[in-house]
C-alpha cells in the first residue's frame, strides 16, 4: 500500500509517499517562513492561500519522485492547527481519494509527531514514553501501543516552541526564531544569568513556560542587549527549558517504570535538548529515540506513516471531511485493544 501524506496544519506544506515494505519513498517540503517573516508570526490567511498554490504541485512532484501515478491511500492532517490551512489539505486529500477511488484518513498532527521516530532505522518498541515539544504543544504521553495514549503532563500556558519563538522575538531575532535562538545560545556562557526551572519544585508532570519570557524581558531591560549579553540570555533560557524538560522526563520514567523515551516535535531538533536527554537516559539505564532533525519539525512523512497505521487497521474517512483546530490526542479512536 502506497500512502500519500499531506501536511498543511501551519506554515509548512509537506507531502510524502510511504510504503510499509519499501519505507519512505519520497518527501518534499515547502516552508512559508519568508512569507510570514515581516509580520513576526504566522498570518493564517496567507498560510491558507500559500498552501492552496503549493500543495497540488508538491503532490505531483512527490508522486513522480516515488515513481507512482496514484497512491492506495491518502492521509491528510485534520488537526490540530489553523483551520483554513487544515481545510486546504483536507479538501485536496479527500478529493484526490474520491477521484482515485481510494480510502482517505484524517490524521492527528501530534500523533504523527509521536510516531515520527518509527521512520528511523531503529524504531522503539511499545510501550514507551513520549515527550512532545512543538510550537503548539508540550506533553508527556504514555504510549502503551499504537493509538493507546495517556497524557501524563501538559503545559498550563505556553508550549516549549512558543516560548522559544517569543523569547527569540524579545532578543531581536526574526520569525521563526526558535532554531536561531538555539544558535545564539551556543555562543552564550552558562551561569551568567540563571532562570527558574518552572514547576519542578512541586510534584507532577505539567509544564509552564510563560513566566520565562518575563524573566528574559526583565533581564534584557536591566542588562542591555549587546551581542554577548544576548547570547548569555539565550543560553540561560535554553538551559532553563532543557533542564525542565529533562527533570520531567526523568520523573515520568521513574513513576511509570518505562525505560524507553522518544522526543518529537520541532523543539526536539534542539541539539542541547537531544544531548541532555541522551545523558539523562544513560544515567537512568534506558534508551532514547529521536526523529532525524528534518522530521522533528512539520513534514509530510510523519503524516503518511500515521495514516498508514490507521488505514491498515481498516478505518477510513466517510466522503465528508472535517478540520479540527482543537483535537485532544486522547480523543483519538483506538486501532488496537490496549
Ligand atoms: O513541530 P513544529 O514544526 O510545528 C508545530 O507543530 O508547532 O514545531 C515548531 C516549533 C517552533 O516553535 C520552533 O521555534 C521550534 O519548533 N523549533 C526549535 C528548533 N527548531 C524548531 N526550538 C528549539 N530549537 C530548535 N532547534
Ligand atoms: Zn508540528
Amino acid at each position: 500500500m502506497y500512502v500519500l501524506g499531506i501536511e498543511t496544519s501551519c506554515d509548512e506544506t509537506g507531502v510524502a509517499v510511504y510504503h510499509p515494505e519499501r519505507g519512505l519513498l519520497a518527501h518534499l517540503l515547502h516552508s512559508q517562513a519568508s512569507l510570514h517573516r515581516d509580520y513576526g508570526g504566522v498570518v493564517p490567511e496567507l498560510a491558507s492561500r500559500n498552501h492552496i498554490s503549493r500543495t497540488i504541485l508538491l503532490i505531483r512532484d512527490v508522486l513522480e519522485a516515488a515513481g507512482i501515478t496514484k497512491a492506495d491511500g491518502i492521509a491528510y492532517t485534520a488537526g490540530p492547527g489553523l483551520v483554513g490551512a487544515l481545510l486546504v489539505g483536507a479538501a485536496i486529500g479527500r478529493s484526490l481519494a474520491y477521484a482515485w477511488g481510494k480510502p482517505a484518513i484524517a490524521v492527528h498532527h501530534m500523533e504523527a509527531h509521536l510516531l515520527a521516530p518509527m521512520l528511523e532505522v531503529h524504531p522503539p518498541d511499545f510501550p514507551f514514553l513520549a515527550l512532545l515539544v512543538s510550537g503548539g504543544h508540550t506533553q508527556l504521553v504514555q504510549v502503551d501501543a499504537p493509538s493507546v495514549y495517556y497524557i501524563l503532563g501538559d503545559t498550563l500556558d505556553d508550549a516549549a516552541g512558543e516560548a522559544f519563538d517569543k523569547t527569540a522575538k524579545l532578543l531581536g531575532i526574526e520569525y521563526p526564531g526558535g532554531s536561531q535562538l538555539s544558535v545564539l545560545a551556543e555562543n552564550g556562557r552558562t551561569g551568567v544569568f540563571t532562570f527558574p526551572r518552572p514547576m519542578t519544585a512541586r510534584p507532577g508532570l505539567d509544564f509552564s513556560f510563560s513566566g520565562l519570557k518575563t524573566q528574559v524581558l526583565n533581564t534584557v531591560t536591566a542588562s542591555g542587549s549587546d551581542e554577548q549579553t544576548r547570547a548569555d540570555i539565550a543560553r540561560a533560557f535554553v538551559d532553563a527549558v532543557v533542564d525542565t524538560l529533562i527533570i520531567k522526563c526523568r520523573r515520568a520514567m521513574r513513576s511509570t517504570g518505562l525505560k524507553r523515551l522518544i522526543a518529537a516535535g520541532g523543539v526536539s531538533a534542539n541539539r542541547q535538548l537531544r544531548e541532555g536527554l541522551t545523558r539523562m537516559i544513560g544515567e537512568e539505564g534506558g534508551r532514547i529515540y529521536f526523529p532525524r532533525p528534518e522530521f522533528c519539525t512539520d513534514n509530510g512523512a510523519m503524516i503518511a506513516y500515521a495514516g498508514w497505521l490507521r488505514l491498515q487497521s481498516g478505518v477510513q474517512e466517510p466522503l465528508a471531511f472535517a478540520a479540527y483546530p482543537r483535537w485532544p490526542l486522547q480523543d483519538l479512536p483506538r486501532v488496537v485493544d490496549p
